[in-house]
């Protein structure tokens, strides 16, 4: 492995007692490639050091610790991208869970031992070294008119797949920044919300997140939209595709449920799904939306298999059919899913998936069979064959805009001239 083959040595900075012994601790340390620890007596000491030189590992220990010492962790130590083992003669969960808010990685009982310490430290060095070893798959969900089922998909699809693949962790995140509607629709009361992650957002790890994160129904792991207007501003791109990449790092599958519009934020979490679950009904309305989310699909460079068209509430009354809906799309429609209006509002008034309110619904078995088709059935370990159930559901005509450019599209874009979506609409006219 590279670790052998590392020029210098990685550093690590003892603070007072806490990785005594320290003969111990160091010769643990060294079989991971870690240089002879460098000791500092106080925190106060090793916050003065690490604003000189970066250690790639702080042992303090968590003794003692009030809310102003957590504070000084977090904002310092943590600040400083160092990986941080706690140690502690006895650990009682209130100091555990605010040693893990303020950004400490591992916890090792005090006195050190080489055993579990040598476990703590190489689970740490794995995360340095991969950060996302996971790699979990993204699902975004996104229709381009609101009010077609986009959230009501994306809540309880995320359950559905907890529900068949319990081995695996599932993430929601609300990309509707602010305000979003996943926290209504789950009745989430949450402490932490997306606002509070970006504003980590370049030193997320696992504990992080978990810590962050709010367990909903079905054991789905939830991030909430903020209620602060200043969040949509602080979400950017960047911001969006870094929350997904440390989202897929620590979950099995990242179902993501967006604003219905392509801002910045938006196309960068489009960008980084694996798969696009785009949202129509059967109104002329919506398939026209859906032809221009389609087209617009094209011209950034999709390929065709990312993205699988879902047709919601198929037998509400409608003059229009799903074979209709392929013909208009130039496309398969992977999946349809049933009108249930009483089960889909009764389950948002009690704040639950329809899949826990009415399990045993129409409804509620098309959301399971569909996170089987999208996503395999569990028994399966990597990313499932599912492109296989696109191509065969029907033809795939080489260009989806047969009826030629619709250039109204640019209309409800209000990116700026040199975003992506300018330049592609500018790409559009020529
Ligand atoms: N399959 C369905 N059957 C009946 N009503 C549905 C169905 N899917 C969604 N709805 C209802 O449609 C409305 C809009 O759904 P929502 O998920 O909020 O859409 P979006 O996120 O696209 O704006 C909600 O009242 C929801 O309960
Ligand atoms: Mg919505």
């Amino acid at each position: 492995m590279s670790e052998e083959r590392r020029p210098v040595g990685r550093s690590v900075l003892f603070i007072g007692h806490a990785a005594e012994p320290n003969d111990v601790a160091n010769s643990v340390l060294s079989r991971f490639g870690f240089q002879p620890a460098e000791l500092v007596q106080s925190l106060a000491t090793a916050v003065t050091r690490l604003r000189e030189k970066h250690f790639d590992l702080v042992v303090l220990s968590l003794e003692g610790l009030g809310p102003v010492e957590l504070t000084l962790v977090e904002r310092e130590i943590r600040q400083s991208s160092s990986l941080i083992i706690g140690t502690a003669s006895a650990s009682h969960p209130d100091l555990l869970l605010s040693a893990l808010r303020a950004g400490i990685h591992e916890f090792v009982a005090a006195p050190i031992e080489a055993k579990s310490f040598g476990v703590a430290v190489d689970r740490l060095v794995r995360r340095m070294s991969s950060p996302t070893a996971l790699a979990g798959t993204t699902i975004a969900i996104y229709s381009a008119k609101g009010g077609l089922g986009t959230t009501t998909i994306a809540v309880n699809l995320a359950a559905a797949i907890a529900k068949s693949q319990p081995a695996k962790r599932v993430a929601l995140a609300d990309y509707v920044v602010v305000g979003g509607d996943v926290r209504v629709m789950l009745d989430l009361k949450p402490a932490y919300d997306i606002g509070d992650l970006v504003m980590k957002v370049d030193r997320i790890d696992g504990d992080l997140l978990y810590s962050l994160l709010s367990q909903g129904p079905s054991g789905v792991w939830t991030l909430p939209s903020s209620d602060k207007p200043e969040v949509l501003d602080l979400i950017d791109a960047n911001a969006a595709a870094t929350i997904i990449s440390q989202l897929r790092g620590y979950f099995g599958y990242v179902v993501v449920d967006t604003e219905h519009y392509l801002s910045e934020r938006t196309l960068a979490a489009l960008d980084a799904a694996d798969r696009i679950v785009l949202v129509t009904q059967l109104s002329v309305t919506a398939l026209r939306s859906t032809q221009r989310s389609l087209q617009l699909f094209e011209r950034l460079g999709y390929a065709r298999e990312k993205v699988s068209v879902i047709v919601n509430r198929t037998d509400a009354d409608s003059a229009l059919s799903v074979r209709d809906a392929e013909s208009v799309l130039g496309r398969p429609i992977l999946w349809r899913l049933p009108n249930d209006f009483s089960d889909c509002s009764e389950a948002t008034t009690k704040g639950v998936p329809v899949l826990e309110f009415a399990p045993d619904s129409p409804l509620s078995r098309s959301f399971l069979n569909l996170a089987a088709k999208l996503v395999g059935t569990g028994t399966e370990t990597g990313t499932p064959d599912m492109m296989a159930a696109v191509t065969a559901t029907g033809p795939a005509p080489a260009s989806p805009n047969g009826n030629g450019h619709d250039n109204s599209s640019s209309n409800g874009n209000s990116a700026d001239a040199n975003s992506r979506i300018g330049r592609m609409f500018r790409l559009g006219r020529r």
